[in-house]
């Protein structure tokens, strides 16, 4: 039996979530189990099970349920998906809610992949994708089609960090019968109430803050009871599951989660006004810093004791990219690598332009983006003060516009 979760604040739940109660002895932990083949002692046995989760591997085991029952306790959600990837989670969802001729909305900031997905195997198989301007809002109706059957929402936006004015895009969407699906990987499961916002399927990476430590990859499904079956039908259908390992690991992760946060979130705020002070910056883009781009809406959708550490800074024009890798070269705490939301900081020069096409000059200007993670800021800082110094040594070249 898992513990009634209701009533408790998060800090508690995500300590206790999951696990069996005061009754229970032994190990805090569940088991990790690693196990394709379920046995069973005779053939009554057998058929008493068929039919119902446990009697193969790929169903999940002891060590995953626990951590369906976590996850789902933490942001609210009546039935959970374990993916082995954060991408899987979106591609599923996709999937699942979809089929031929139906037309979907999606967000231009989405994570790239996402795009990839959308214009390669969705449109061979007959679903058209239109992408629009994150800062859309109401105004989403304009583009809803007759067929449009879900809008998908990023906020804040891979690389561009608008925040998404996700209840005027829930409230167009649900009265033309679509869905609102999010990428909800840079809120977490516990950064706002996804489902109250109007969100009805709600997507983590897990590979990012949940597991926390740069060592596994999963994604998350979380919906309400009213799409569990479709969901779950096309989940067991793309054959999809997880190891008890990787369960472990994301279970150890979430236990610890909000106190990460916490920390990544303080430090992020004091990274983001040191950024905003150097001469070279144009602009921060951390919706949670006050006067940041989206602030005003993301203090009313989120739950500010649970930002993350995931930021971008643009560069003033005459800033170059050599000027920019200078800067990040020069850093040592800062690793260079594409993901985030482990323990550790990372820094990458990015160029959204690449990969828009809504409003896609916005974004001319060097920019890089920054997770801040658990080192000391004061570290951090000198690090970034190094790379700065680096950058100005770096002899300024001008920019080459494109004809
Ligand atoms: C916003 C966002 N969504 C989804 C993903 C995909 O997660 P995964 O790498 O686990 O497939 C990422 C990965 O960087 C991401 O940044």
């Amino acid at each position: 039996m898992h513990q009634n979760t209701q009533e408790w604040q998060m800090d508690t739940l995500l300590t206790h979530a999951g696990r069996k109660g005061k009754a229970h002895s032994g190990p805090v932990n569940p088991p990790v189990i690693r196990a394709s083949t379920m046995l069973f002692p005779n053939v009554a046995a057998l058929r008493q099970a068929t039919g119902t989760r446990g009697i193969y591997g790929r169903h999940g085991n002891e060590t995953t349920q626990a951590l369906e029952h976590a996850l789902c306790a933490a942001e609210g959600a009546a039935s959970c998906l374990l993916t082995p990837s954060g991408l899987s989670a979106i591609t599923t969802t996709l999937l699942a809610l979809l089929k031929p001729g139906d037309h979907l909305l999606m967000v231009d900031t989405t994570y790239d992949p996402t795009r990839l997905f959308c214009d390669g195997m969705l449109k061979q198989i007959g679903i058209s994708t239109t992408y629009y301007d994150p800062l859309i809002g109401a105004d989403i109706g304009t583009l809803m089609q007759a067929n449009t059957k879900v809008v998908f929402v990023e906020s804040p936006g891979s690389l561009t960090f608008e925040v998404q004015d996700i209840p005027a895009i829930a409230k167009v969407a649900h009265a033309q019968g679509a869905l609102l699906v999010s990428d909800s990987t840079w809120a977490t499961p516990i950064g706002w109430s996804s489902f109250a916002l109007g969100i009805d399927v709600s997507i983590h990476a897990a590979t990012k803050y949940i597991v926390g430590h740069s060592d596994a990859l999963m994604g998350i499904i979380l919906t309400t009871t009213a799409l569990t079956d479709t969901l779950r039908c096309t989940y067991k259908q793309l054959g999809l599951s997880i190891s008890g390992d990787d369960a472990a690991l994301a279970l150890r992760g979430l236990r610890s989660m909000s106190a990460r946060l916490a920390m990544h979130r303080s430090s992020a705020h004091t990274v983001a006004a040191w950024l905003q002070a150097q001469p070279e910056v144009a602009e921060v883009l951390y919706p949670p810093m006050p006067g940041a781009a989206g602030h005003a809406i993301w203090k009313r959708d989120f739950r500010p004791e649970y930002a993350c550490g995931l930021m971008g800074a643009v560069f003033r024009r005459d800033i170059t990219e050599q000027q920019v890798a200078a800067l990040i070269d020069r850093t040592q705490l800062f690793g260079i690598g594409f993901s985030w939301g482990g323990y550790e900081s990372l820094i990458i020069p990015t160029a959204p332009a690449t990969c828009r096409t809504v409003n896609a000059n916005k974004w001319q200007a060097p920019m890089m983006r920054l997770h801040v993670g658990l080192e000391s800021v004061q570290d951090l800082l000198a690090d970034l003060e190094a790379g700065f110094a680096a950058l100005r040594e770096t002899q300024s070249q001008p920019i080459k516009v494109a004809a």
